[in-house]
């Protein structure tokens, strides 16, 4: 199996490299955010808990999403691999992760982070919001507690990889086809 956390900062291209990674590789694409949201669109107990935390910015707690992600993993067993997108975003759901992957015989292959500059991000994220009819992604004042809560929560993630050599860094500025070129590469170069 390739199991690859897709790493990076809000607006990153985190879901529009998955799309295009799933058709090339066969591989699940598993996105907590797309997860949360739909549990919001249909205001079911976990969408109505997730949606306070996700209006304002902020991260659900570890113990609701790391559940959610392990009923998914956990459904769907017989796939070539998964890409994380939107998860692992702490240590403690990294080793959470570590922990599922074990009992599965699997492991991480790969994190591979999108490496954007802060500017870039905030004019993506307005500029998407003009479309996504996502709340966080309407208000400045949410997107840059997104992105100080990547720093502050998130960013430890790559570093808790790269101990094990897993963390690669990626050029996230350009095109979205120059990004994917670069995104397979470092896949094809998996083993
Ligand atoms: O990954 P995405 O940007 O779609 O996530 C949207 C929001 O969902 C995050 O800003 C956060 O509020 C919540 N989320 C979370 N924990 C995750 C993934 C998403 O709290 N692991
Ligand atoms: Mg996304």
């Amino acid at each position: 199996m390739i199991n690859l956390i897709l790493f990076g900062p809000p607006g990153s291209g985190k879901g529009t490299q998955a799309a295009k990674l799933v058709e090339k590789y066969n591989l699940l694409h598993i996105s907590t955010g797309d997860l949360f949201r739909y549990e919001m669109g249909n205001n079911t107990p976990l969408g109505l808990e997730a949606k306070s935390y996700i209006n304002k910015g902020e991260l659900v707690p570890d113990s609701v999403t790391i559940g959610m992600l392990r009923n998914k993993v956990e459904a769907n067993p017989d796939v070539a691999g998964y890409i994380f997108d939107g998860f692992p975003r702490t240590i403690p759901q990294s080793e959470a992760l570590d922990k599922l992957m074990a009992e599965m015989d699997q492991k991480i292959s790969k994190l591979i982070m999108l490496d954007v500059e802060d500017v870039e991000i905030v004019t993506r994220l307005l500029e998407r919001g003009k479309t996504s009819g996502r709340k966080d992604d309407a208000d400045e004042g949410v997107i840059r507690n997104r992105i100080d809560v990547y720093k502050d929560n998130t960013f430890p993630v790559y570093d808790f990889y790269a101990q094990s050599g897993t963390s690669v860094k990626v050029d996230g500025m350009g095109s979205i086809e120059e990004i994917f070129d670069r995104l397979c590469a470092q896949i094809d170069a998996i083993k």
